[in-house]
């Protein structure tokens, strides 16, 4: 398959680059700079990321350019803009003051491919602290900016480009078409990786992978396992066993619901319900690792317990998706991502179970475009986040079956509510593909849930004297949730859901918001 190749030197914004691409049906892929794949004849051009170094730095992080500079189309960003500079001749210098934030742009050669069609004055994002003092011999300068004179310059003779800005971020305007006039104008990539592409793909590649051998997947009610599971019945039908745990701690009807749309997409999926014994050992634990603990043994268990039960099974399949893959470029000093969480049941070595990860390449919006396309039903694409934990997380203190009644009550009314909300004239984005318009306050928020408190206070009901627990509304917008901010909720939405929950939920006397973003706070409160 055709590509377009990023190296990473560590900028936080790498992972743009190849999401900016993909939106352009173009496939590509992220690697650290110390590791440069072979550049064979489906690699289409090289793009250099920025990083939070300087080519000035006796460790700078370097890379050999000889292996596809001259050979294949090669646009640096940043970092990667100076790096060619200074390798190709040319200086770098500390920038007087760093050249941080937006700024204008003029494209003194409105005729270069990578300018083709794109403004001649547009915004663009700038963040380093070196410049180019001077550009290699034989390039030529295409836009400055008014402090940055080198901003963009082509390396004559070769498909070299190089951008001082990043192309990749919002704030760059003309950002989107630059990149794609590098990736289908100059490096001739054409666009056809699509969800109806990669699904061709994925379903030959994973016949061929799997053979005869049996899959076991272990399905949460989550986007990823979803779309894998789907997508893996596709390629191989009955060879595939799929296990849904219900460890008992799930939202009002969720087990059923979801089980039974699984049968529906025509899974063959075993239902493992083990809630009891989840119920069972939470009782009297109310540190909330020790809670976790309990859970996530108690699923590894559960989980095996069903998988040894599949004869011949020879893969375990998981829905790990790109994010969770890409290497960090490992920058000393730079922290890698805070790995995500997984669903994974970790299953007894003695199976000797190869891994298949078909969703491996693919973001999770991309992941929801491939779910759409094999026809998974909206609802289900759309779903919020939940964590493996379940509503014993959101149950601040010991867990009870009481109060996992008061909770689903809860939760219940304030999931319908958020679905029931028209929000379509507010204009917000929606949360699991930005480029649609929220339809209902669900599809706004990126996870929402109600957390039950384990304090008392007075209220009055009728002529009654109440105490009872109050409960916490949360509801969060986020891209990755690793950084996340409360929703500002219209009032009269507010106003209806308290309501509501306080008449209809008995133990429940007091509605709060959780007005806290993280950091500081944390999406979920245990
Ligand atoms: P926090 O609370 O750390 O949560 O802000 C970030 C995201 O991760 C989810 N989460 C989990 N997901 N297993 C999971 O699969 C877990 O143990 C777990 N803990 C938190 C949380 O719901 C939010 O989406």
């Amino acid at each position: 398959m055709n590509k377009i190749i990023i190296l990473d030197f560590g900028s936080q914004v790498t992972q743009l680059i190849g999401r900016r691409l993909r939106e352009l049906n173009v496939f590509c892929e992220i690697y650290p700079y110390s590791k440069v794949p072979a550049i064979d004849g489906s690699v289409k051009g090289v793009i250099l990321s920025g990083s939070p170094c300087s080519v000035r730095d006796a460790n700078a992080p370097q890379v050999d350019l000889s292996l596809f500079k001259g050979k294949v189309p090669l646009l640096g960003i940043c970092y990667g803009a100076q790096y060619i500079a200074q390798r190709c001749g040319g200086e770098v210098e500390g920038a007087l003051a760093r050249e941080y934030g937006r700024a204008m742009l003029d494209v003194v050669r409105p005729d270069s491919p990578l300018f083709k069609g794109v403004e001649a004055h547009s915004q663009v994002w700038m963040s380093h602290g070196d410049t180019i003092s001077m550009l290699p011999e034989g390039a030529e300068v295409l836009a400055s900016t008014q402090d940055v004179a080198n901003a963009a310059y082509h390396i004559s003779g070769e498909d070299t480009y190089a951008v001082q800005f990043h192309p990749e971020v919002y704030h760059t305007a003309e950002g989107s078409k630059m990149l794609e006039n590098f990736a289908l104008g100059i490096c001739g990539c054409k666009g056809d990786w699509t969800p109806a592409s990669f699904i061709e793909t994925a379903v030959e590649e994973l016949r061929a992978q799997i053979g005869e051998e049996q899959v076991i997947l272990g399905l949460s009610g989550g986007v990823d396992s979803t779309v894998a599971g789907v997508l893996l019945n596709k390629a191989i039908g009955n060879q595939l066993t799929c296990i849904f745990v219900n460890n008992g701690l799930l939202r009002k009807g969720e087990y059923e619901e979801v089980l039974a749309s699984y049968r529906d997409m025509g899974l063959n999926v075993i239902g493992a319900d083990a809630g009891k014994d989840f119920i069972s050992e939470l009782a009297g634990v109310s540190e909330p690792e020790a809670k976790r603990k309990i859970i996530g043994r108690l699923f590894v268990e559960t989980f095996d317990r069903y998988a040894r039960t599949i004869e011949n099974a020879g893969w375990l399949a998981q829905g790990t998706i790109y994010p969770d893959v890409i290497e960090s470029a490992g920058i000393p000093g730079i922290a890698s991502k805070i790995k995500s969480h997984h669903n994974v049941g970790g299953l007894p070595e003695e199976m000797n179970l190869k891994i298949v990860e078909p969703l491996r390449m693919l973001f999770k919006d991309e992941v929801r475009r491939v779910g759409r396309a094999l026809g998974i039903k909206d609802e289900l694409i759309g779903r919020h986040p939940f964590p493996g934990p379940s509503l014993a997380i959101r149950i601040v203190g010991e867990v009870t079956e009481e109060k996992l009644r008061i909770l689903r009550e809860a939760d219940d009314i304030f999931i319908r509510g958020l679905r029931a909300y028209d929000c379509t004239s507010l204009g917000l984005p929606n949360a699991s593909d930005p480029r649609l318009t929220a339809s209902t306050l669900y599809d706004a928020i990126w996870q929402a849930g109600v957390i039950l408190l384990p304090v008392r206070s007075v209220g009055v009901m009728g002529d009654e004297r109440t105490y009872e627990n109050p409960v916490a509304l949360r509801a969060v917008v986020s891209t990755d949730g690793m950084t996340a901010d409360w929703f500002r909720f219209p009032y009269d939405f507010l106003a209806d859901i308290s309501n509501e929950i306080i008449n209809k939920v008995r133990g429940v006397n007091r509605v709060v918001y959780d007005i806290s973003s993280k950091p500081p706070a944390t999406i979920e409160w245990e």
